[in-house]
């Protein structure tokens, strides 16, 4: 059993507190902390727990907290990462890590040197239809991953902060990009280095300093490409979807809009249908375990497993800082109109990696270019000779 203290009771911090407490979970939040007695005393009442506070070390000092879970908007999570190293809890943050590279770095480095358990909270590479997906790119059903595709787009976030740059960090590529960069990374290959960064981002509706919609590419040391589409100005929902492209085969995957689950209401008793979604009339996308799809109970059982293995997660601040390093090349990628290095003062994958070969044999003197039955059923092959280069089609049947 866990003895959690939630950092923060607003939008994620209730999500987790569904997630940490739900179904028969045996693991409890033990204090709650909250900026304001209101909320703090109301998610206290919520979620049964003992203890409430408006400061924020109290919770974390509690005697009988063993793990903090910081859910704060992301400038004070470096501060609640500091107050965690000092009282020497073990910890798990939300995404992003940081506001930028910088930061993510100095809080890496600080749980290390305290020795804490650290644990970052990318959820979406912990739901139920990613951990399927990545099963069969790790078998190799999908041969080498050429590109990486990710998308999260929706109307907005629901508070203040989000919308100034100062206190989030950036706009949506820090936002929605650091989920589509670890889920793009993760597909390729977390061992294999970012290499530089191509982004296109721009403030197309909302009235703010931030970017509103982005696009990025990024490129990986196999020769591998990374993909995120984000915007917080998109209309109809939450969008999350994934693309895997390997030689062997390819992979698609909807986690949130037409799911399998369509419903029809003229409104008679609608009520909330899923997080972000713009209308609860007509024809509706449900999401049947909002808590399980998005990966939320996965994440945290691994978590608190590892907390009680002593071993690593599949998530730590490292990975936080790899996407908060990749976000920074971004970030400035998008305003020279060039590639940009992705900058890792601390890199622990694979050096020197080279692109793969995957030439395929015809006969001895020809690579096998393609393969295909027409639709007027001749068998045709188009190959490539070794030696000269020169490319020819051939009718085998
Ligand atoms: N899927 C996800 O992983 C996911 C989804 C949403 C938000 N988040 C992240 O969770 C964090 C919180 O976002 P949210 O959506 O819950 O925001 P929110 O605004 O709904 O809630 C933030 C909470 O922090 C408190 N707070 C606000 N300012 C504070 C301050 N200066 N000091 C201390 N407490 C303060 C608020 O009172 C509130 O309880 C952000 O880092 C965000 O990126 C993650």
């Amino acid at each position: 059993m866990r003895r959690i203290a939630m950092l923060g009771s607003g939008f994620i911090g209730r999500f987790y507190a569904d997630s940490i407490e739900g179904q028969r979970s045996k693991d409890k939040i033990i204090s709650i902390y909250a900026r304001k007695e209101e909320n703090a005393k109301k998610f206290a009442a919520d979620y049964k727990c003992d203890h409430w506070t408006t400061n924020m070390e109290e919770a974390i000092a509690h005697p009988d907290v063993d793990v903090v879970c910081i859910a704060l908007p992301n400038y004070v999570h470096a501060d609640a990462v500091m107050l965690c190293c000092k009282h020497k809890k073990a910890v798990v943050t939300t995404k992003p890590l940081g506001r930028n590279g910088a930061e993510a770095l100095q809080m890496m480095k600080a749980v290390e040197e305290a020795g804490i358990f650290n644990g970052y909270l990318e959820d979406l590479v912990y739901a139920p239809k990613f951990l399927k997906a990545y099963e069969s790119v790790k078998n190799g059903a999908l041969g080498r991953i050429l590109w990486a595709k990710s998308r999260e787009t929706h109307p907005g976030p629901h508070s203040d902060w989000f919308w100034n740059i100062e206190l989030a960090g950036g706009g949506c590529i820090l936002d929605l990009g650091c989920h589509c960069i670890e889920i793009t990374r993760t597909f390729i290959g977390k061992d294999i280095r970012p290499v530089e960064v191509m982004c296109w981002a721009d403030t197309q509706v909302k009235p703010i300093d931030a970017e509103d919609h982005a696009i990025g590419l990024i490129k990986y040391e196999n020769g591998a490409i990374g993909q995120f589409e984000v915007s917080w100005a998109f209309r109809g929902g939450m969008d999350l979807r994934d693309e895997v492209m390997g030689t062997e085969g390819t992979i698609w995957i909807n986690n949130f809009l037409r799911t399998g689950m369509d419903m029809f209401t003229t409104g008679k008793g609608a009520d909330y249908v899923a997080e972000k979604a713009e209308s609860n009339t007509g024809w509706l996308f449900p999401v049947g375990d909002e808590v399980n799809d998005l990966g939320y109970n996965h994440m945290f059982t691994e978590m608190f497993n590892c907390i009680e293995n002593g071993t690593d997660p599949r998530e730590t601040f490292y990975d936080g800082y790899v996407v908060n390093a990749i976000i920074d090349a971004a970030y400035k990628s998008a305003k020279t109109k060039l590639w940009e290095p992705v900058q890792l003062e601390v890199w622990r994958g694979k050096e020197g990696v080279t692109k793969q070969s995957t030439l395929v044999d015809y006969d001895v003197d020809h690579y096998l270019i393609k393969e295909e039955v027409t639709h007027y059923g001749a068998k045709k092959v188009v190959i490539k000779h070794k030696q000269t280069g020169k490319i020819v089609e051939r009718i085998i049947e």
